[in-house]
């Protein structure tokens, strides 16, 4: 059981992991409803947040007013993280997850995400000032390590574990691999293994089906899971991988259904950013929702090349 506001009755949680341009309130709700146990947002630079820059803030809204808010901040200062994240609790975060697994070339060169996995007593630092700083749990996010050079998860979960932080997620990739090759769940079994490991392990990285999950859950052992590409277009499979868990059978959806929920999704985001925003933003997940679909690319083109609602409708009732 992992003891977070939400989860503590929860066994073997199963957690949509944070996207950035993904993982907005939009998306969050739909795979909430689709039985995820929890959603984290989008990341939000402490930088931002501490200056009160908007568009922090809405990373920050509640999918569904009701669910755990849990809001993941990333930065390189102890003082910025600590600061954003009392801004985050003050805001309605009920638990803060900090990011230090970013890959991307213009976050690790300042420092930030992955970069801290070069610096674990700063690392450590940061985990400590915003454990420090606020009331509601804090949680982390890593990778195994910079490089196969440099595989240092188990002395960050350590160091983190020291911090206090109350559950840590782990990718099982490098950040030089950024998102190729395999995730490795037998280093993540390993990081849960260490006997002096008390806090949760979040396991992540390359969950694609129910099956999967089970077989890694089992092979691990860790707490629980964090799901991100592979619910994009199928946010069915929390609730086949719940199922799976459940000793249930594993249920795909129809075709209907998939036009029906890819309909939803975007006339929620459009709700949300307005036409032109809601369907630039859709374009990531239109072609995910009909995945493997035969003879779909004349559909995929005039998706992708939608510039408004009626122009999208029109396509989505003639996929059947
Ligand atoms: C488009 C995209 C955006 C991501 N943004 C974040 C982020 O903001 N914070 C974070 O911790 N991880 C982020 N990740 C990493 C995912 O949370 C996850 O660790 C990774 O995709 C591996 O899990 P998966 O194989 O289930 O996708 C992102 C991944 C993708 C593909």
């Amino acid at each position: 059981m992992i003891e977070l506001p939400g989860l503590s009755n929860v066994e073997k949680p199963v957690i949509l992991a944070p996207m950035e341009g993904i993982t907005d309130h939009t998306f969050r709700r739909i795979c909430l409803d689709a039985g995820a146990d929890a959603g984290i947002s989008e990341f939000i630079a402490a930088e931002a947040l501490v200056r009160l820059v908007e568009k922090s803030f809405r990373k920050m809204e509640p999918a569904h007013g009701n669910e755990i808010r849990w809001v993941q901040i990333f930065g390189n200062n102890p003082e910025s993280v600590a600061r954003a994240a009392k801004i985050a609790e003050e805001n309605g975060a009920h638990i803060v997850d900090l990011n230090f697994g970013c890959p991307v070339k213009k976050i690790v060169s300042k420092g930030n995400g992955a970069a801290l996995l070069q610096n674990l007593p700063l690392m450590q630092e940061i985990a400590k000032a915003t454990v420090n700083a606020v009331s509601i749990p804090v949680t982390a996010k890593t990778r195994l390590g910079w490089d196969f050079n440099s595989l240092v998860a188990k002395e960050a979960s350590m160091r983190l574990q020291d911090a206090g932080i109350k559950a840590l997620t782990l990718h099982g990739r490098t950040r030089s691999q950024q998102y190729g090759g395999i995730a490795n769940w037998e280093a993540i079994a390993e990081v849960k293994n260490n006997p002096a490991l008390t806090i949760p392990l979040i396991g992540n990285g390359d969950i694609d089906s129910a099956e999967k999950a089970l077989n890694f859950f089992k092979s691990s052992g860790v707490d629980g899971m964090m799901v991100g590409r592979a619910s994009i277009g199928n946010p069915w499979l929390f609730g086949q991988i719940k199922a799976a868990l459940a000793g249930k059978e594993v249920i795909l959806p129809t075709l209907k259904q998939k036009v029906d929920l890819c309909r939803k999704h975007l006339s929620d985001s459009i709700v949300q950013k307005g036409e032109k925003r809601g369907i630039l933003e859709m374009r990531k997940h239109f072609v995910h929702y009909f995945r493997g679909i035969p003879d779909f690319k004349p559909f995929k083109l005039a998706l992708l090349s939608a510039e408004t609602a009626d122009a999208v409708e029109l396509v989505l009732k003639n996929i059947h």
